[in-house]
């Protein structure tokens, strides 16, 4: 290190030193964790000079939330990570609150900009405030512009807020860069508005694309926003929403579905869903891959369900698996990336066995597997079937299927937890053509469920000692269930 060296390089050293230290059969498989410490929301997720760049919200020095870095991996297959040094540390007087989250862009000139919140911290007269900034760098090191912030309140009309003003995801377009960044309006709550800049410096406010109007939420974080099949999907993470439709009460992940004329920068919301209806995912972010798929990745927590969870590691908090989203009849669907079948070994099939009384199956069990469980529900008089992972004397986590109702039930409250918060989510799951499936990959402490294909999705980190590793199907009449189950390795 040299003579004076800088906040950055004190934390670049001490994840030098951490990472020695650190056990790595711990970690989940094929889930981010930060290096070391906290970790929040993903940032900066992007395609750049041959590998995925993500970056994360990082406290490398305890495992609460703290003054924001951005920590800093890349891959080649979106599952397996290499860590980089920590890209960004709160060091300059734009941003010595904290570097909060925002996003990458490649430039035509070859270096990639990250676009990020500076939080302005309090002084004696004033309250804190949040502004846009920037860095350019190589993908390894990064320089903050003299000229941070370079998005900040003073560009946006009456009505917005200097104190919740961030999360700006910026791409390149037509020569311009252009930014979808959060705003809470005095009126009408959390708002998503639309800037654009020659070079990424000198930004001006363009349009509100769109505003809760207190119907989702208050505060809305993290937007993306992006053409799909002819469609364009603006996504936010809403704070404290009331529970309606779809949505359940608090933190949620919102895909707002519409028509955007790009010529006036008019976007019309046609519909409204949940992202995400599990427990333990917010704040997500997309991408595009080289072959043209757009790919999810979420922080798969909630600010809920962290406070005072487990700190069982040197870390906490996992990113989702990502995710390859794509539209089927109006909706926002996603698979896993289709990379983790490289993963895949040991498969283990059953063709349309007959459950009944709780049973288990010959080779499937475990905590770390991909498992597609087709239910076979015409000409059955099954009204529930039930499936627990997880289990051991102990131990279960339940997913529930109402097939009378076409709801499902997943519920974790049988899976190690001694707290006191909300433990189960309810969710549609009709049967399409005689079938119902249901898609779980499980990597160590966490389920995430993929239902018909990826038509609704539930997250859910699940505190469950690993040794509990058994897997039980049970219905309350006679049903054909086939299972394909790929362990992972
Ligand atoms: C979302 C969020 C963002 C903010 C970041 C701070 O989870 O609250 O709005 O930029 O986390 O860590």
């Amino acid at each position: 290190m040299s003579m004076n060296p800088t906040p950055l390089d004190q934390v670049r050293e001490y994840e030098r030193e951490q990472a020695m230290k650190l056990p790595a059969d711990e970690r989940p498989m094929f889930h981010l964790t930060p290096l070391v410490g906290w970790m929040n929301d993903p940032n900066g997720f992007c395609w750049y000079k041959g590998q995925y760049h993500l970056f994360y919200q990082y406290h490398p020095f305890s495992r609460q939330w703290g003054p924001m870095h951005w920590g800093h991996a890349v891959s080649e297959d979106l599952l397996h990570w290499t860590y980089m040094p920590c890209a960004l540390a709160p060091d300059t007087a734009a941003d010595a609150g904290g570097c909060f989250s925002g996003s990458a862009v490649e430039m035509p000139d070859g270096r990639l900009m990250l676009c990020y919140t500076g939080v302005q911290p309090a002084g004696t007269f004033r309250r804190e405030t949040q502004a846009q900034c920037v860095a350019f760098g190589d993908g390894t090191d990064f320089e903050k512009s003299l000229l941070n912030p370079v998005a900040r309140h003073a560009h946006l009309p009456q009505g917005y807020s200097a104190f919740d003003f961030r999360d700006p995801r910026v791409w390149y377009e037509d020569g311009l860069y252009r930014m979808v960044v959060a705003n809470r309006h005095e009126e009408k709550q959390g708002a998503i508005l639309l800037l654009e800049s020659p070079d990424g410096v000198d930004w001006h406010y363009v349009t509100e694309l769109d505003a809760s109007c207190n119907e989702y939420g208050r505060m809305w974080e993290c937007p993306d926003f992006f053409p799909m099949d002819g469609k364009q999907v603006l996504i936010v993470s809403p704070q404290q929403m009331y529970a309606r439709e779809e949505f359940h009460a608090g933190y949620g992940t919102v895909a707002i579905i519409g028509r955007y004329d790009r010529e006036d920068h008019r976007f019309v919301r046609e519909s409204i869903q949940p992202v995400d209806h599990g427990l333990t995912f917010y704040a997500p972010q997309t991408t595009l891959a080289p072959d043209g798929r757009r790919i999810m990745i979420g922080w798969m927590d909630n600010w809920e369900t962290c406070k005072e969870a487990p700190r069982r590691h040197p870390w906490y908090a996992q990113m989702s698996v990502p995710r390859e989203l794509f539209m089927e009849n109006g909706r926002l669907c996603q698979r896993p990336v289709r990379e983790i079948e490289g993963l895949w070994q040991d498969t283990v099939r059953h063709e349309q066995v007959a459950v009944c009384e709780e049973t288990s199956l010959p080779g499937v069990r475990g905590r770390l597997l991909d498992m597609t469980v087709t239910l076979h529900t015409e000409g059955s008089a099954c009204r529930r079937f039930v499936l627990l992972v997880a289990k051991d004397d102990r131990h279960f986590v339940k997913i529930r299927c109402d097939l009378a109702r076409g709801e499902l039930v997943f519920d974790r409250s049988h899976g190690g937890s001694q707290r006191d918060i909300a433990h189960t989510r309810h969710v549609q799951a009709l049967a399409r053509k005689g079938k119902l499936t249901l898609r779980l990959l499980m990597d160590k402490e966490s389920v995430e469920m993929f239902i018909n294909g990826g038509e609704r999705v539930v997250t859910s980190l699940i505190p469950t000692p690993l040794e509990a590793e058994d897997i039980t199907f049970a219905a309350d009449a006679p049903l054909q269930v086939s299972v394909e189950a790929h362990h992972l390795k």
